[in-house]
């Protein structure tokens, strides 16, 4: 809880911080990365800081989360608390690197603000950082705890590459040595960390496209990213016996155990591995609830794991499919827009969401409107969260 002496200063200078977030941060990166040019060598991304959304997401998360503490001076914003803590710790961040974010944001603060920065707005902000920064440490603790074992990154061998559609690709892992795996659930992801062309150490999360029965083996579908530092290495030089770097698995979106209640899987594009992962567990379970699985795409030749997904309905008791493809020019499908209420999501579905952003906030607001209850609403956001932080944020 923020003590007494902060809560007016924050009060009085949350705004000012928030206006001035988009200078602050390329000027906390900077800093940053220049004393620590290695923090760029395997942990940061290069992409994300080209397009900016991980500046946006990291300093909006501190922004979002002393608002937080205003509005609620009793409780955590746990869910997105959980959300940053699984993503630093399939990059393996550890408590020890808190101070070098701390020195170098304070830093930043301080060179953009000037002399608005008095000893007492700096201490308030302070103890908002350290709240964060525990809050965090401590649940990445447990994160890290709750694993088969603690090991980072692992080699992990390439035993198979399916060619989905023409730019994504389905990679097949098997472990390149004896460490232990912690075995992944429908709707985690991994952190692939390789050398780029440029010979830099870069990662980056998949999403697992099928938990498979035995631990041993990881299943990642990756859609090759023009403006990505890893995908269009695993597409175009990766091979079949090739051993990579893969974290074990974390990420939120595990499904509900089984409460009676029916589940949708709303997607678009690339976000149909999300519902790859979940049915294939469902398939594996003989799960009898009733599934829902949405897709919207292009056409069937650009759907990936579209045989999987087909496989998995069948295989279930109580499942079907509605593909909504804009230039298909064959049967079973349709070429309207999505609409939840007409395919039967009612209030009591436990709904998951995948795909780009406008496609997630407009099923979002259609699922509200149904009577779904917000916390019923998962979503998976691939890259930066740009929503989470957002005013008017749909997470909590
Ligand atoms: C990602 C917040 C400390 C490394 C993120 C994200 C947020 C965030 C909101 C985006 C999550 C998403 O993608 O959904 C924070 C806050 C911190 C903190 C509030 C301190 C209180 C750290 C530290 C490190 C770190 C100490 C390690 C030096 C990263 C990395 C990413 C990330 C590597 C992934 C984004 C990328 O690759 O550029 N953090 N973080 N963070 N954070 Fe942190």
């Amino acid at each position: 809880m923020l003590s007494a002496t902060s809560r007016p200063v924050i009060e009085a200078t949350l705004p000012v911080i928030a206006a001035h977030i988009e200078d602050i941060t390329p000027v906390f990166y900077g800093k940053m990365f220049a004393a620590r040019p290695d923090l760029l060598e395997g942990t940061f991304s290069r992409a994300n800081q080209k397009n900016g959304t991980q500046p946006q997401a990291l300093a909006g998360s501190i922004a979002r989360f002393a608002t937080w503490l205003l509005e609620n001076p009793d409780t955590m914003p746990e869910e997105l608390l959980a959300r940053i803590a699984h993503k630093h710790t399939s990059l393996n961040v550890r408590a020890d690197e808190y101070p070098t974010v701390h020195e170098h944001l304070f830093a930043a603060i301080v060179e953009v603000l000037g002399d608005a920065v008095t000893p007492e707005v700096a201490a308030a902000w302070d103890e908002v950082y350290w709240l964060m920064a525990d809050a965090l440490i401590k649940m990445e603790k447990g994160l890290y705890e709750g694993l088969s074992a603690d090991v980072g990154y692992t080699p992990w061998r390439i035993a198979e590459i399916t060619e989905e559609t023409e730019s994504v690709k389905t990679f097949r892992l098997e472990p390149a040595d004896d460490s232990v795996a912690t075995p992944g659930r429908p709707g985690q992801y991994v952190s692939v960390r390789l050398t780029t062309e440029d010979g830099l150490l870069q990662a980056r999360q998949f999403s697992l496209s099928c938990s498979p029965e035995s631990t041993e083996k990881r299943v990642i579908t990756v859609k090759r990213d023009q403006d990505g530092e890893i995908s269009p290495v695993m597409h175009s030089r990766l091979a079949v016996g090739d051993v990579i770097e893969v974290s074990p698995p974390f990420g939120l979106n595990a499904l509900p155990s089984d409460d009676g209640r029916p589940l949708a899987f709303i997607t678009a594009g690339i976000g149909i591995t999300v519902t790859s992962a979940a049915l294939c567990s469902l398939k594996r379970a003989e799960d009898s609830r009733s599934i829902l699985a949405v897709h919207a795409d292009k056409s069937f030749s650009t759907v990936a794991r579209l045989e999987p997904v087909k496989q998995a309905i069948e295989a279930l008791p109580n499942a079907r499919a509605e593909w909504f493809l804009r230039e298909e020019t064959g049967a079973d499908h349709r070429t309207d827009k999505v609409n939840l209420a007409e395919l039967g999501v009612t209030p009591e579905t436990h709904v998951f969401l995948c795909g780009p952003m406008a496609f997630m906030q407009a099923m979002r607001e259609q699922a509200l409107e149904i009577g779904v209850a917000p916390q019923d609403i998962h979503y998976d956001a691939f890259g930066p969260d740009i929503w989470m932080p957002a005013p008017g944020n749909p997470v909590q």
